[in-house]
């Protein structure tokens, strides 16, 4: 399966801080944005993925990421040059897309709870036909989109910001597609407010019987930044809990460790990348225990959430 990290957009509920910097850059505590994002597709396995961002802002997503190789996976860029939708992501990335299934994580995605990668695996790996959004129950409904679903689950109706919600079950920003994905965002129109929904597509798979929404208990925490508060309340959730657990969220080269995409020497030559900082020094801590785990340096595939 492929991966598209949408990182596009003006981020002008953000300004001014967002007029020079692009909002999935900035900080959430101790890492960027993005990097909760990336770490789901990382979480779900996927190595081959897509970063799309404005045209302005492509060399600083570069600087930062590269070609993915330094975590072991592939990362190649392409530009939005407006943002004329989520959906529009499929159009830019047909040529990467190739047929294959497709994941989708926008780029201010941060979520956290018990047993998440496991879920994010085996619904990538159990995708064989249709698509697979997530829910999370939110106080503020009427700002997402919203799926109401029968008492099994079945999604029977999603609706994009409803001024009456009929459930408090938000869409995320993070689904995974089969391969008709590029056709069916061909297919749909504008929306009143001139961009290619989300939601459009989920409706064309929900339609046929082939959209499942797996919905995330209440033992899930899924944040916005996308407001002067949020992204301080986000960082301050992020420090709290890495504080007390004294592990982190996010930490794109942990879970490349133990995903098995990178070895231990590698994560070494990340520590030492990072070495003043006190996420370099996370990275050098975890290196030891690793080493202390694992003699030889041969990644494990262990657990991380
Ligand atoms: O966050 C989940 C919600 O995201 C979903 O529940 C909604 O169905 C979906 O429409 C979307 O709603 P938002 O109102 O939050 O979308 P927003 O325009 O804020 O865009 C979300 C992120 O996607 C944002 O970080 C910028 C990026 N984006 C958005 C658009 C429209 C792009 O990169 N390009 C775009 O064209």
């Amino acid at each position: 399966m492929k991966g598209i990290l949408l990182s596009g957009g003006t981020g002008t509920r953000l300004y001014p801080v967002t007029l020079a910097v692009s909002k999935q850059l900035l900080p959430v505590f101790d890492k960027p944005m993005i990097y909760y994002s990336l770490s789901l597709l990382l979480f779900a396995g996927i190595r081959d993925i897509l970063v799309i961002t404005t045209e302005a802002d492509q060399a600083a997503y570069r600087a930062l990421l590269g070609d993915g190789s330094d975590i072991g996976v592939s990362i190649r860029y392409a530009i939005q040059a407006e943002p004329q939708g989520i959906a529009q992501a499929f159009l830019i990335g047909s040529d990467f897309i190739a047929g294959d299934r497709c994941a989708l994580v926008l780029g201010d995605n941060i979520l956290y709870g018990s047993g998440l990668q496991r879920v994010l695996q085996e619904k990538a790996a159990g995708l064989s036909r249709g698509a697979v959004a997530f829910s999370c129950a939110v106080a503020d409904p009427e700002r997402f989109a919203i799926v109401t679903a029968d008492k099994k689950g079945k999604p029977l109706r999603i609706e994009e910001k409803p001024k009456r919600p009929r459930s408090n079950q938000a869409v995320i920003g993070l689904y995974y597609y089969d391969e008709r994905v590029v056709d069916v965002a061909r297919r749909i129109k504008p929306s009143d407010r001139g961009e290619l929904e989300i939601t459009a597509v989920n409706q064309w798979y929900l339609e046929r019987g082939e959209l499942e929404v797996a919905q995330l208990g209440r033992g899930y925490a899924w944040l916005d930044a996308g407001t002067h508060e949020a992204l301080v309340q986000a960082g301050e959730f992020v420090k709290i809990v890495e504080q007390r657990q004294g592990l982190k969220l996010g930490c794109i080269e942990e879970i490349a460790y133990r995903m098995g995409f990178i070895d231990l020497a590698q994560l070494r030559i990340l520590a030492c990348k990072y070495a003043n900082s006190s996420y370099g020094g996370y990275l050098s801590k975890l290196a030891l225990e690793f080493e202390a785990e694992s003699p030889a340096g041969i990644s494990a595939g262990a657990t991380a959430a």
